[in-house]
């Protein structure tokens, strides 16, 4: 296995707080990698320091090979590291058809003249983006809202929208910021397996969120802040064995734990 996305010693203070101090993980390409933590614990600005949308003061960012640190967010973007934002962005008045041709079309490389010209690049780049989208609607599970209007979709519906034109341009790794929250509960479900399908299809995800059976149930690999510092990294099993995880960030001792998983057996 080898990492697609490598941060290390990363570091960022606001007036005096040390948001990052120090954090170091790598993303194995291929996997579900979870980033939790407690409030303040420093996910937003870790993840907005990798994809360019802060400055870092410290540290180094590595995407499958190629130093971004430090590069703004476009370029990011382009090396091939997108992110979904924890309110949804997307055209509502557009179908969903449209929503994901747009996102292709911010990255393929047919310009206004082959557009004007009708070119074999801008058709060749027309045919690919189509056939991306179809793939990617039936792996999100919204094929029969295709071509209807997105603004009439669900929350939840609505922030697979944003994650298939995040991967429309076929990016290394995509980054997801809180994807199930204020998604409602019964819909949850429909995020996981949309998630697990585009994984097993060959994408790879970081994904940052506080709902603990979410990253349970999905990830292979989570990495937990605290203060700004890296309290443990393992599978999902390892964290919620690791007592320092517990106390910090579910505010339970152990024995508090292994009482709630006798009442839930
Ligand atoms: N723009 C900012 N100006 C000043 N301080 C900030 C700013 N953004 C974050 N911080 C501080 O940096 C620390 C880390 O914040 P961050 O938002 O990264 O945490 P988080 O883990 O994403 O928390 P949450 O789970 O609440 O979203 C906190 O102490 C926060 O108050
Ligand atoms: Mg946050």
């Amino acid at each position: 296995m080898s990492a697609i996305l490598s941060v290390a010693d990363l570091r960022k203070a606001y007036s005096g707080v040390h948001a990052l101090d120090g954090v170091s993980f790598e993303v194995e390409a291929g996997s579900i990698t979870g980033l939790i933590g407690p409030n303040g614990s420093g996910k937003s600005t870790a993840i907005d320091c990798i994809s360019g949308f802060q400055k870092l003061d410290g540290g180094k960012v590595v995407l499958a090979g190629n130093d971004i640190t430090g590069k703004v967010a476009h370029h990011i973007a382009r090396a091939g590291l997108m992110r979904t934002f924890q309110t949804v962005r997307i055209y509502e008045r557009l179908s969903l058809r449209d929503n994901l041709a747009i996102a292709a079309q911010q990255f393929d490389p047919a310009t206004w003249v082959d557009e004007f010209f009708r070119t074999r690049r801008y058709r060749d780049a027309v045919e690919a983006s189509e056939k991306r989208a179809n793939a990617l609607v039936d792996l999100i599970g919204l094929r029969k809202y295709y071509e209807i209007e997105t603004g009439i979709l669900s929350y939840g519906q609505k922030k697979l929208v944003a994650l298939a034109a995040a991967l429309m341009p076929h990016p290394k790794i995509v980054v997801l910021d809180e994807p199930v929250a204020g998604v409602n509960p019964s819909r949850i479900r429909e995020i996981e397996v949309a998630l697990q399908q585009l994984n097993r299809a060959g994408e790879t995800f970081l994904i940052v969120e506080h709902n603990v059976e979410f990253i349970t149930t999905l990830c292979h690999r989570v990495i937990v802040l605290e203060q700004g510092r890296k309290l443990a990294e393992g599978t999902a099993a390892e964290i919620h064995k690791d007592s320092r995880v517990l106390e910090a960030y579910l505010g339970m001792t152990p024995e508090m734990a292994e009482a709630e998983m006798r009442g839930a057996a």
